[in-house]
């Protein structure tokens, strides 16, 4: 059977900074380390007057499509997944198709091109139809180019303003990809929630504490389902779990979720019980209330032992490191997550191929995917290219009053003109509206 994964893997960051601890935290009159401890965050990528999820995106793609030599005749497939889309007709798709169009010979014309809508998981539901489609040898022997792009603004003074992101992630699904191979080892958590959504405007209403919990509630039962596919699994089975990451602190309570219900009934819990007791079972208490007070007490001194920190440092902590600098992009957020572990694993220069990831993906309204991936032979080389470093160290650092204006150019309600911060090189950029409103691009040499 041929695998199929991802053969590719590119990011484009906002080319603003706003750090949180310095210029936010001051402003808002809180302790910086809220932010930097508690939400794990120590700054939010912005886009330039000159960007939006149409540039990052192209931008992401067109450094992919350079690296691995591709014209447009190797693409049949364009999926944009975004949860910040402008038009409700008209996808992304079209207008990314469009601006790599003019850098390059040929066209897309014999492309299908979409866009995804489920929150920040539409990303991962892309790579999956990708892969449904090779899979279905419908390909044509082309590959499918999914982009994850998102600007992710809350309303000024929203309590999610500290989780702002913008940036976009192109990933090249293919036949015997060099990255990662995905698996039909999958599960799914979904149900009708009112937590966090946008109907039709363009800051969501959230309920951030109840959507904490409902990431958690999906993620679990989507690791059953995945589960009662690929047998039990066991914290030691992975290299890596790559989290959706609105902020590493959210990650921090999936992680310990997670490793909580891998041990139960093994040899590890069994260890662990010296110390502090077997995990509580819902059986042994009178109520619901009862039990859950003793979970919340256990899993207080799980994540204070040895074994766990040490996975967790292993495992979880690698994937937040790009996370921590540019906060939530929303569609792109796992998929970062992802390229940070492997970034960490060739930083310390560990042998990865045939290692695997299991990949926990999560959208609002919601739903949560898990997911196993096997990692392949070039991912060393694939994940080398990367130049994210380069690009989140070379941000224009936002004072606060700058960021302000920053918010309001981005504000679809707000017509605010406003100076590039950097000077756009080799890169698409957003020009201004045609006579039908559409958006318009031109490619900066
Ligand atoms: N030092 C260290 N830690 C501190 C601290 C200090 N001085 N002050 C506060 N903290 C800790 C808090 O204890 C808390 O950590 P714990 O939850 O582990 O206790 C953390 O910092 C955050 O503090 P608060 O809970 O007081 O923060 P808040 O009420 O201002 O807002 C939030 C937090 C609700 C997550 C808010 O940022 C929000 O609404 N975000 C948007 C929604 C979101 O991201 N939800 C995540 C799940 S939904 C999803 O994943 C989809 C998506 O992408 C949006």
């Amino acid at each position: 059977m041929t695998a199929v994964g991802i053969d590719a893997i590119e990011i484009w960051t906002g080319k603003l900074k706003l750090d949180l601890a310095e210029t936010f935290a001051p402003e808002k009159g809180e302790d910086p380390e809220k932010y930097t401890k508690g939400l794990g965050l120590h700054a939010s990528s912005f886009p330039d007057a000159h960007e939006d999820i149409v540039t990052m995106g192209a931008n992401a793609a067109k450094r992919l499509m350079d690296r691995k030599g591709l014209t447009p005749d190797d693409i049949g497939r364009i999926d944009v997944a975004t949860e910040s889309a402008f038009d409700n007709s008209k996808p992304v798709s079209t207008y990314i198709a469009g601006c790599l169009e003019q850098v390059y010979d040929g066209d897309f014309h014999h492309a299908n091109k979409g866009e995804r809508k489920f929150a920040c998981i539409a990303g991962t539901q892309s790579l999956d139809d990708a892969y449904n489609w090779i899979k279905a040898g419908r390909n044509r022997g082309r590959s499918a180019l999914v982009v994850a792009t998102d600007t992710a603004l809350y309303a000024r003074g929203d309590p999610g303003e500290a989780t702002q992101g913008a940036g976009a992630v192109a990933m090249l699904i293919s036949e015997d990809p060099s990255l990662v191979e995905l698996s039909t080892d999958q599960g799914y958590g979904s149900a009708d929630e009112t937590d966090f959504l946008k109907p039709n405007q363009q800051f969501p209403s959230v309920d951030g504490k109840r959507s904490m919990q409902v990431y958690l509630a999906r993620m679990r039962e989507a690791l059953e389902d995945y589960e009662s596919v690929a047998g039990a699994s066991h914290p030691d089975d992975f290299a890596y779990i790559p989290f959706h990451t609105p902020f590493p602190g959210m990650v921090r309570k999936a992680g310990l979720l997670g490793y909580r219900h891998m041990i139960r009934n093994t040899t590890v819990e069994e260890e662990l019980a010296e110390e502090i007791g077997l995990q509580p079972r819902e059986e042994d208490y009178e109520d619901r209330e009862a039990y859950e007070e003793a979970i919340r007490d256990h899993m207080d001194d799980l994540k204070s032992t040895a074994e766990y920190r040490e996975w967790y440092g292993e495992v979880i902590e690698p994937t937040l490191s790009i996370a921590r600098q540019v906060g939530n992009w929303y569609t792109g957020s796992v998929h970062i997550a992802r390229a940070s572990a492997l970034k960490s694993a060739a930083e310390a220069g560990l042998d990865l191929a045939d290692k695997r990831l299991l990949v926990g993906s999560y959208g609002s309204g919601a739903q949560a995917e898990i997911h196993a991936e096997t990692v392949q032979d070039g991912w060393k080389d694939e994940i080398e290219q990367l130049n994210v470093d380069d690009q989140i160290d070379s941000r224009y650092d936002l004072s606060f009053e700058e960021y302000e204006n920053v918010h309001d150019r981005h504000n679809h309600d707000k017509t605010i003109e406003m100076e590039d911060f950097t000077v756009p090189e080799e890169e698409f950029v957003f020009t201004g509206r045609g006579r039908m409103n559409e958006r318009l691009y031109d490619y900066v040499a």
